[in-house]
């Protein structure tokens, strides 16, 4: 049976889980994607690092295994982390995992690669300091000012969520200083993130997540649940210490976004990539891609800046290449067949006072906008139980709107970046129709096949 869910301009593996971005970088000139890989199964119970490399961050060539658990540190995961270039060579830090003994034992872990392709565990390891609990894990590196620097995300021996800070001059030994951050992150804080925004504004990253037990119809269960989300604000290397300014916000607004992670490529973009299917566990044991032996996508790389006090995200120019087959619809409403699941839809609004609908693959996502309230909603379908799945924001006013989809997926760029709206749905490859709603005179709707 031919598969209708598979992507064709995202990642996703070819078999198994795959879950974090890891080690995003540009290794000369090629992009390095890894990822959290269970290659023997569709759960969480084993994780390594696959690898993807592109040279366009569009059309990705699967390099499969890079990094196993072969030693007593890993031995039971190489769970998330980053990467950085140092002197030609590349330097890979990852969460070993180790569960002897039902006894949780988390060492931040070290491996250095000449040519992308062989990487060698270092001996040197990071030990988990007395305050937190094993939950210590996703080291991000970068360089600072006079050294370098790593974020781990950590639990309190309180078990509350907080983000540490380590140094290091020579990437192998590293030094705790101190707790950066640590408000309201819930049971632990996953995957951190730092990086300036034209110098003028530092982000911090922080993905709280918390264990609750659920009791239904079906029993005791436990739920994951989980957000990214960003501070602004400035981080002071002398003081090693972070200034918030501002509330924390939510990293997306759609559906199945987590574990965001970032880096600079040569052209100097700050490109963040994350990982589009952080489901419900009902979801999850649903996903129909199952069936064809694989599960969970990364999300597209957006370029990231700062611009009005906010965090804008645009999908990477790169992406423009794939359009074919434009088509311009300016009626004010219309319904149309894509030619297949993977399209961009530009919608171009004026100042309009007409509210504006917009619906594709036969109404499994749709986006509803009511300009006297300003509420923008978007809804999909939940596969898992047929209902309806709704996320809503408040907008002054709506001057764009951008949809990339992909077979089973939907990116939704509202203003030029100001919100986005990310989510898998999945539907049968013959339900092709988009309908929109609310084009008023000088307003467009466009249409590409990627
Ligand atoms: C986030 C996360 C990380 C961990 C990895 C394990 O999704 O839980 O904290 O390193 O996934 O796969």
């Amino acid at each position: 049976m031919k598969n209708p869910y598979k992507m064709s301009y995202h990642i996703e593996p070819s078999k198994g889980l795959l879950n974090d971005p890891n080690g995003l970088i540009q290794f000369g000139d090629t992009y390095f994607f890894f990822h959290q890989w269970n290659r023997f199964g569709l759960d969480h119970t084993y994780k390594e690092w696959g690898l993807f490399t592109s040279k366009d961050m569009i059309h990705w060539e699967s390099q499969g295994t890079a990094l196993v658990p072969d030693r007593e540190e890993d031995r039971h995961g190489i769970h998330s982390g980053s990467s950085v270039e140092h002197a030609g060579r590349l330097y890979i830090f990852y969460t070993g995992s180790n569960k002897n003994n039902n006894k949780r034992k988390s060492r931040q872990c070290i491996a250095i690669s000449d040519d992308g392709r062989v990487f060698v565990k270092q001996k040197e390891v990071i030990n988990t300091p007395e305050c937190f609990t094993q939950h210590h894990r996703d080291p991000k590196v970068w360089r600072g000012k006079d050294n370098w620097w790593m974020l781990v995300g950590a639990q309190k021996k309180d078990m509350t969520g907080a983000v540490a800070l380590y140094s290091s001059t020579d990437l192998l030994h590293w030094n705790y200083e101190n707790i950066l951050y640590s408000q309201d992150l819930d049971q632990v804080c996953e995957c951190p993130d730092l990086f300036s925004m034209n110098g003028e504004k530092d982000i911090l990253v922080c993905c709280p997540q918390k264990r609750t037990w659920i009791r239904d119809e079906s029993g005791d269960r436990e739920e994951v649940s989980s957000y990214a989300s960003y501070i602004p604000g400035i981080f002071h290397e002398e003081k090693r210490n972070f200034v918030p300014e501002g509330e924390r916000r939510l990293f997306d607004a759609g559906f199945d976004f987590y574990s965001p992670q970032t880096f600079t490529d040569s052209k100097g973009r700050r490109i963040m990539t994350g990982w589009m299917s952080r489901m419900s566990g009902k979801q999850e044991e649903a996903c129909p891609t199952k069936e064809f032996g694989y599960i969970h996508c990364l999300t597209l790389p957006r370029v990231l800046t700062w611009e009005k006090n906010m965090l804008y995200q645009r999908p990477v120019e790169e992406v423009f290449t794939l359009r074919h087959n434009a088509r311009t619809y300016l009626k004010e409403r219309g319904s149309f067949d894509t030619e297949n699941g993977q399209f961009e839809l530009l919608l171009i609004r004026k100042g309009g006072d007409l509210p504006l609908s917009l619906s594709i693959r036969n109404h499994t996502v749709s986006i509803e906008y009511d300009p006297e309230t300003g509420i923008l909603q978007v809804n999909r379908t939940d596969w898992a139980d047929g209902g309806t799945q709704s996320r809503r924001i408040t907008l002054t006013e709506l001057f764009k709107l951008q949809v990339f989809s992909d077979n089973s997926s939907a990116e939704i760029f509202v203003n030029d970046g100001a919100v986005v709206f990310s989510m898998r749905y999945f539907t049968g490859a013959e339900n092709l129709r988009v309908e929109y709603d609310g084009l008023q005179q000088g307003e467009r709707l466009e249409y590409f096949t990627l």
